[in-house]
């Protein structure tokens, strides 16, 4: 972890004594370390204790009284590469779930450009009531990643499930979130994304409703985690930039099956969430077509399947990813899909899921593998839907 910038933010709790323990592995890993407390915690733990052992003054106050110094937020959300919010008390998670920012380190939370992790920690009835699930699957809805809690006993005496996770627990937590960085490193994926336009005339298309998003995601988790990307996109109002990103962007079908045949030999993983147009007019008008007649009839003809010919053309090295939106029978026409494409997975979702589907921000999803398992995703933001589906493609590369 050498030179990892963590900050920690602890909050007011009793498991906040074993915070110390945390720290001293972090640094003795190479780690840098800052710290926020809120006011709260500092009954539990001392400022002081947690300024020597993370070498770093702590924040706990938007500004330092002595001196008037402010303790900037947003600068916090800079430095970080990672967030780690241990304990974390029914409190806090309530106020990180439900948008309340009265504290340096809520208004840090929401301030954050990388991952948050949390451990929360509370009594047995807090953990088990039904907002503090609430505001854990929203959190968890918010691409925060949650170190579960552990059983055993607790400060009030009562046994049961509540305790914070072990430092050590947290600390591996902490690690592999690390290692996971580059788990991609030397890996080709080629991503399609976003609609495609088929022109009727100059001024006139047949497209549809998908804004690319999940295909973004997708892209910045695999550039995230070190892979080099090719994005052929269709028409979108997403931007993507990174030194691994070659974009391509294209209107049509036709250009977009152009750009894939280049691309695929040279590619280690396909991952097609392209909402490609089935059909195009047979005969593009060269002038704009005026109003004449009372009705107008264009005769369609199909576009290339793209994804069945990447999987016609796929090597034992290579694996492709497809997606199928449904409305009905979701699960039933996706493993056809599957089979017929000559895939190695089918994301699956279906517009009955609210949520789900094209424009929003979330996502609800399932996976086919080609063994017909199928595993089930609850709603996410389509960050995390692309993190979740990314860990579970990374299993078939081969
Ligand atoms: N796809 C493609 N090229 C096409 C059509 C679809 O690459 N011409 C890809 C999509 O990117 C997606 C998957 O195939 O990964 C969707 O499968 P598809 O059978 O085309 O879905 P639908 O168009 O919904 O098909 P159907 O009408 O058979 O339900």
């Amino acid at each position: 972890m050498k030179n990892k910038r963590i900050l920690l933010g602890i909050t007011g709790g009793i498991a906040a004594y074993k915070i110390t323990s945390l720290i001293r592995l972090l640094i003795k890993s190479g780690a840098e370390v800052k710290c926020i407390l809120t006011p709260a915690s500092c009954d539990f733990i001392s400022p002081l204790t947690v300024a020597t052992l993370s070498k770093n003054p702590v924040g706990i106050e938007f500004w330092n009284k002595e001196d008037g110094s402010w303790n900037n937020h947003v600068e916090y959300g800079l430095w970080a590469d990672l967030f780690v919010v241990a304990p974390l008390t029914t409190n806090t998670l309530s106020k990180m779930a439900n948008g309340a920012c009265d504290n340096l380190l809520l208004a840090t939370y929401f301030s954050m450009k990388c991952q948050t992790i949390v451990a929360p920690a509370m009594d047995l009835d807090m953990y088990a009531h039904p907002s503090t699930k609430r505001n854990l699957a929203t959190l968890k809805q918010d691409g925060v990643k949650i170190i579960p809690v552990e059983k055993g006993e607790l400060a009030s005496g009562l046994v049961g499930e509540g305790r914070m996770a072990e430092p050590d627990t947290i600390f591996q937590s902490i690690a592999d979130f690390f290692q996971s960085e580059n788990d991609l490193e030397g890996q080709t994926i080629l991503i399609t994304a976003g609609p495609t336009y088929e022109s009727i005339d100059p001024v006139r298309f047949i497209g549809n409703h998908s804004s690319g998003k999940m295909g973004y995601a997708i892209a910045e988790n695999c550039l995230n985690r070190g892979a080099n990307v090719i994005l052929v996109s269709g028409p979108t109002k997403l931007t993507l930039s990174h030194p691994n990103l070659k974009l391509i962007a294209i209107q049509s079908a036709e250009q977009m099956f152009s750009e894939v045949q280049k691309e695929w030999k040279n590619s280690t993983v396909g991952i097609f969430s392209a909402a490609v147009a089935d059909y195009r007019p047979e005969v593009v008008a060269d002038q704009k077509i005026k109003k004449k007649d009372d009705s107008l009839t264009l005769t369609l003809i199909k576009n290339p399947d793209i994804l069945s010919w990447a999987g016609a053309n796929k090597t034992d090295k290579q694996v492709l990813v497809g997606f199928a939106l449904e409305t009905t029978n979701a699960i039933e026409n996706g493993k056809d899909k599957l089979s017929r494409k000559n895939l190695d997975l089918i994301v699956v979702n279906t517009l009955e899921d609210e949520g789900a589907g094209f424009g929003h921000d979330t996502n609800k999803i399932s996976i086919i593998d080609n063994h017909n398992k199928i595993t089930r995703f609850e709603l996410m933001t389509k960050s995390q839907t692309a993190i979740e589906i990314v860990d579970y493609l990374k299993k078939y590369i081969k």
